[in-house]
């Protein structure tokens, strides 16, 4: 039986800083973004797969964070929502998101703004349709999704993209 390593050395660019962490095999990129480098912008709503509040950008794609182990990022770039805003300043989509009252608890915010700042970079000008589907694998909990779907449109309209 061959044996498996109980942790690996992995580099990983995260928002723009380079990390060489070494990680247990089965540690949850989740847990390794939130517990390992105090990135706790990440959210943690279901550990399933279902919510979508701990989604990040891998390599420019939106995806779940529980759903990946930390060992399978070694070598990527990823962008977790504190990424967005790097200087402070808020994006055109996290003012949209203020203006448009997009947020009540905020629990699910990071979430919906990777997601909708992933499909505003490729597609800027979304319908309402294509902003609905973006963001079908992120969950509110507070059931605002009007106003969030709003916020996006808005973002769109100011030409802005994350
Ligand atoms: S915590 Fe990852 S989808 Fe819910
Ligand atoms: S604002 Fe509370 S879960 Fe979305």
């Amino acid at each position: 039986m061959t044996a498996v390593a109980a942790s690996r050395l992995i580099t990983v660019e995260i928002n723009g800083v380079t990390y060489e962490h070494e990680v247990p095999a089965r540690r949850l990129l989740v847990h390794f973004l939130r517990d390992d480098l105090a990135l706790t912008g990440t959210h943690i709503g279901c550990d399933t797969g279902n919510c979508g509040a701990c989604t990040i950008h891998l390599n420019g794609e939106p995806v779940k964070s529980c759903m990946l182990l930390a060992v399978q990022v070694d070598g990527a770039s990823i962008t977790t929502v504190e990424g967005l805003a790097p200087d402070g300043e808020l994006t055109p989509l996290q003012q949209a998101f203020s203006e448009a009252h997009a947020l009540q608890c905020g629990y699910c915010t990071p979430g919906m703004l990777m997601s909708a700042s992933a499909l505003l970079e490729r597609n800027p000008h979304p319908s309402e349709e294509e902003v609905r589907i973006a963001l079908q694998g992120n969950i509110c909990r507070c059931t605002g999704y009007w106003n969030i779907i709003e916020a996006v449109q808005r973002a769109a309209l100011s030409g802005g993209s994350a």
